[in-house]
């Protein structure tokens, strides 16, 4: 195993509080990688010798972000539904299944080709972890091989079988529960470390959610929920019934919806990508952090409800619209994906955690929403090598 000393760093984000706030903030610092993990971090004048060593010019460092919620396997986009919205048409979960029938029809090769190019795209970005979803094919081939394509690229699979009742189930929703329970979930399972489900009115209700959770959690499947996107409704108290690692979306809450998912421990995942695009009102990240509830930030990227595979872009609308600190955003695009995904290993920049990082061109990481829509990411790490 090579070393590699990263110096010349004008701030250092370790995530960990023993150096002092909610980042861990170091100033004119240095950090050693060793193999695929980091090794040291301290300030530049006491760094230990290393193998190599890489000038960073002054630049800021930030644990690479941990995008705790994607859709990205699929074929076509809905950009004209985009363009309708943006004229007035409000945002239906409906469109799915334009994603669905555009996807049964695609090829294996057509479709890895487009995860591997908003992979890249994402990484190019900074991001390091990702989650990925199916739920575009909704039959049991379609879903295992999105499962399995996703695979290819992240260790974090979710099976979403479960994302609506497919057109050729309309009238039989009960039928097409038993087959996400059933014969979906067999073939999907060994494909997949989570199981989620779209928990609204038009997709699935809470009794139909809950049998969908309790049988990918029978199977070793660990749950998380899409929840209270589009109205107040039992998908977050389900989630905190269950035991979810998250639950995402989360727009429209009440008090109890918040006092569970902080007695819980369940991570709330913000995306507000989905409510710039669908031109929604934020979810009230100030209500949850105050209550003491964990905050993740993902893009939720997918061809319907928002297209952005831009966690620096969540970044500046939590800061400006959803009244998150600079540093509060950056904590949960980073270590609170890292929550959400329960990768202690990830999200972090402390000795022993994976070596995923990101250089950005600026002195310090308050320039990700300070300077929204620059690329300001000059190189990312991902286990210790660059991408
Ligand atoms: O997370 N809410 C459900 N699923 C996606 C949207 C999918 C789509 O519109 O194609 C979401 O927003
Ligand atoms: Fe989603």
């Amino acid at each position: 195993m090579t070393s590699l000393l990263l110096t010349n760093i004008s701030s250092l984000v370790t995530n960990d509080p023993a150096y002092g706030g909610l980042l861990g903030e170091l100033h004119d610092a240095a950090l050693v990688i060793d193999g695929t993990k980091v090794a040291w971090v301290g300030p530049r004048r006491d760094a230990p010798a290393a193998d190599g060593a890489l000038d960073l010019g002054g630049r800021a460092v930030i644990p690479g972000f941990v995008d705790s919620h994607s859709h990205l396997v699929f074929a076509g986009d809905r950009a004209e539904e985009f363009a309708a919205r943006m004229t007035g048409t409000p945002y239906s979960a409906g469109g799915i299944r334009t994603t669905v029938a555009a996807t049964r029809e695609a090829t294996d090769e057509h479709l890895t080709a487009n995860v591997s190019r908003l992979v890249t795209e994402m990484r190019r970005q900074g991001t390091t972890t990702v989650e990925i979803k199916s739920g575009y094919g909704l039959t049991v081939a379609d879903e295992a091989r999105a499962l399995e394509i996703a695979g290819q690229f992240t260790d974090e699979t979710t099976y979403l079988g479960a994302h609506v009742v497919p057109a050729e189930y309309a009238d039989d929703p009960a039928g097409y529960v038993e087959l996400v329970t059933g014969p979906m979930l067999d073939a999907s399972a060994k494909h997949s470390k989570w199981i989620d489900v779209f928990v609204e009115r038009g997709a699935f209700d809470a009794d139909q959610g809950r049998a969908i959770l309790q049988a990918g959690i029978a199977r070793g499947l660990q749950p998380r929920v899409h929840a209270n996107q589009l109205g107040e409704g039992p998908g977050v108290q389900l989630a905190c019934e269950v035991g979810a690692a998250s639950a995402d979306h989360c727009t429209y809450l009440t008090d109890a919806d918040v006092d569970a998912l902080a007695s819980a421990g369940v991570v709330a995942g913000l995306l507000p990508a989905i409510e710039f695009s669908t031109r929604s009102p934020y979810p009230d990240a100030r209500r949850l952090l105050d209550a003491g509830v964990t905050v993740a930030l993902a893009t939720d990227c997918n061809p319907g409800s928002g297209y952005s595979s831009s966690m620096p872009f969540c970044i500046a609308l939590a800061v400006r619209d959803m009244h998150m600190t600079p540093a509060e955003a950056l904590w949960s695009a980073t270590a609170g994906g890292a929550a959400s995904l329960r990768r202690p290993d990830r999200g972090r920049l402390t000795p022993g955690a994976q070596a995923d990082l990101a250089v950005l061109d600026a002195p310090s990481h308050l320039h990700l929403s300070y300077r929204p829509g620059v690329p300001l990411i000059k190189q990312t790490f991902i286990a210790g090598r660059p991408v």
